[in-house]
């Protein structure tokens, strides 16, 4: 079993708590934010790769990495203010894909919410009515319910997730021609 490489993208530390999470049930694993990454990625087995959500779709330090890794088995997850496994978070996976580099493997995908910087909710507050964001009710139920979040029931989805890959792996290399690398 070789080394895995988890890296995340945090502003407010809920895409680092998933993070820890995983990299808690992986055995031989570097974690890194994504302004440390490693030069080399190509002695790691597997790359996961979180973020938080910035209009819909992985935030921007995120964005410049993705196409950097290619020819890797990878796994995605995303930190998020929105519903969970709504439209919206399941597009931005669709994104996140779209801008890894060539050939590479996705194991599977990771989301949870995670809790809107006050800032940016005070912000909000003061938006008009033709706003999307604005103060309405229903967009404060849900930065109610975001606010909860990552809670010990979503660290816990992510540990296991975690697990799974390993399982995810075994499989695609069973099934599936092995990665090429370069
Ligand atoms: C400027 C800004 C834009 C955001 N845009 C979205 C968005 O488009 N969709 C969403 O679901 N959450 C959005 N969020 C919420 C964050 O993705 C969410 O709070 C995330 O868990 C923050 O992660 P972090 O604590 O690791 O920085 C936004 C937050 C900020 C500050």
């Amino acid at each position: 079993m070789g080394k895995w490489l988890v890296i995340y993208s945090s502003v407010t530390g809920n895409t680092k708590c998933v993070a820890e999470a995983m990299a808690e049930k992986m055995q031989d694993v570097d974690v890194f934010s994504v302004d440390k990454v490693p030069e080399d990625f190509s002695m790691y087995e597997v790359v996961v790769i979180g973020y938080w959500l910035r209009r819909g779709a992985p935030d921007e330090r995120t964005q410049t990495f993705l196409p950097k890794i290619h020819d890797q088995a990878v796994a995605l997850f995303e930190t998020h203010g929105a519903q969970p496994y709504s439209e919206h978070t399941i597009t931005a996976f669709a994104r996140a894909a779209y801008l890894l580099g060539e050939g590479c493997n996705i194991l599977g995908t990771f989301a949870c919410q995670g809790k809107i910087n006050p800032a940016l909710i005070a912000m909000r507050q003061k938006g008009g009515a033709d706003d999307p964001h604005a103060n309405t009710e229903e967009n404060a139920a849900r930065w109610a319910l975001a606010a909860e979040h990552p809670n010990a029931v979503d660290l816990a989805a992510a540990a296991e997730f975690a697990g799974c890959l390993y399982q995810k792996l075994e499989i695609w290399k069973k099934y599936h021609e092995k990665i090429q690398r370069s």
